[in-house]
């Protein structure tokens, strides 16, 4: 069954087609340059830059895969969580081209596309990662911090999430703090591994004493405000690499306890990790040791643009829906859910 998927929750628009796990094409137009200057994701610019580029960005995914929309069998659509006025592009141009090609529509949770991500392959069907059920997701982007409990049905049980900003959120506005542009993460994953002392600062680490798997981020950010206004200008550049990677230390700190709270409540033998901050290779290798350390395989997405958004991933997590019949009943009803929760029920997909 190939599935033409279209994503535009956020900043990216993209599209994919997907045969079961297999990626057989992947358009993604990324909107950071239009996004840069302001220092993060403006919802308005982030619409019309979707209206603009998404036509070309679905001819691309059937020209990627050389196919056309007669070889499409179900098409598939991101309505949640996300920006409403982003996620309304996809969404209308979805229902649009399901009724012109009279095609069935599968509604996803960007999030569960996030969790998919992991088990992406290439047209080869590489590589071949086993499903391991009930599975731990970490999924750590610029929207969200959550430990997901995922069970072979497709239910998902969340077992904490941030009270305030998330991880990637918070790396976003420490790198505008620390004046390193938009997106912060990556730039700050740069610095950081040039840095001296890699905890030179020793931020306080937020949520560690609480006993559950909740994580909060906002204190983390405004102890970082504090530093910064404590320093020179010159003590600030000079400790630059330092301020970074003392940041990212408290705040993948905090993953990392809580990740391995969560292995040892569920006894779960695999971990997911997912969203765009699951591409930096620090997070990584702590995550990995963590894994060693508890008998647990953890999976990473196959590729770096499947950490941050895409469409193949919703094609992934299409696949599986569509296996159990779940399709969108009425295309006039299908609305964008901009808070969506993994937890809620598909039928508020339908
Ligand atoms: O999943 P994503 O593309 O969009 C959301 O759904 O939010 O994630 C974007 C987030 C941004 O906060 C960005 O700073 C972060 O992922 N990110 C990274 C890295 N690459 C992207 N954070 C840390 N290290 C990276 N290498
Ligand atoms: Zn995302």
């Amino acid at each position: 069954m190939k599935i033409l998927a279209i994503e535009t929750s956020c900043d990216e628009t993209a599209a994919a087609v997907t045969e079961g796990r297999r990626v057989l094409s992947s358009s993604i137009y990324s909107q950071i340059l239009i996004h840069k200057k302001w220092g993060g994701v403006v919802p308005s610019l982030a619409k019309r830059a979707h209206l603009e580029r998404i036509d070309g960005v679905i001819d691309a995914a059937l020209k990627g895969a050389r196919l056309t929309w007669d070889d499409i069998d179900v098409s598939a659509v991101t309505v949640g969580p996300g920006l409403a006025i982003a996620l309304e592009v996809g969404i209308d141009k979805a229902k649009e081209l399901a009724k012109k090609y009279n095609k069935k529509l599968v509604a996803i949770n960007h999030m569960e596309g996030h969790i998919m991500a992991n088990y992406a392959q290439n047209s080869q069907g590489n590589p071949k990662r086993d499903m391991i059920f009930p599975a731990l997701a970490l999924l750590i982007s610029g929207g969200h911090t959550e430990l997901v409990l995922c069970h072979d049905n497709l239910e998902y049980e969340v077992l904490g999430e941030t009270v305030d900003d998330a991880v990637g959120e918070a790396l976003d506005k420490a790198g505008k703090m620390l004046g390193l542009g938009y997106p912060g993460g990556p730039a700050i994953e740069r610095l950081a591994r040039e840095a001296g002392n890699i905890d030179t600062y020793q931020f306080t680490r937020p949520m560690m004493r609480d006993p559950g798997f909740s994580f909060s981020y906002s204190g983390l950010k405004t102890a970082l405000y504090y530093k910064l206004k404590e320093l020179s200008e010159k003590e600030k550049k000079n400790n630059l690499r330092e301020l970074a990677s003392s940041f990212q230390e408290a705040a993948f700190h905090v993953l990392i306890v809580k990740t391995e709270r969560a292995i040892r409540a569920t006894g779960v033998k695999q971990l997911l990790v997912g969203g765009g901050v699951s591409a930096n290779s620090y997070l990584r290798t702590k995550l990995r040791a963590l894994g060693k350390k508890h008998g647990v395989e953890v999976l990473f997405p196959p590729q770096k643009y499947l950490c941050t958004d895409n469409a193949a991933m919703i094609g992934i997590a299409a696949h599986f829906r569509a296996q159990k019949g779940e399709y969108v009943d009425d295309l006039n009803k299908l609305e964008r859910i901009p808070r969506l929760h993994l937890a809620q029920s598909v039928n508020a997909l339908k």
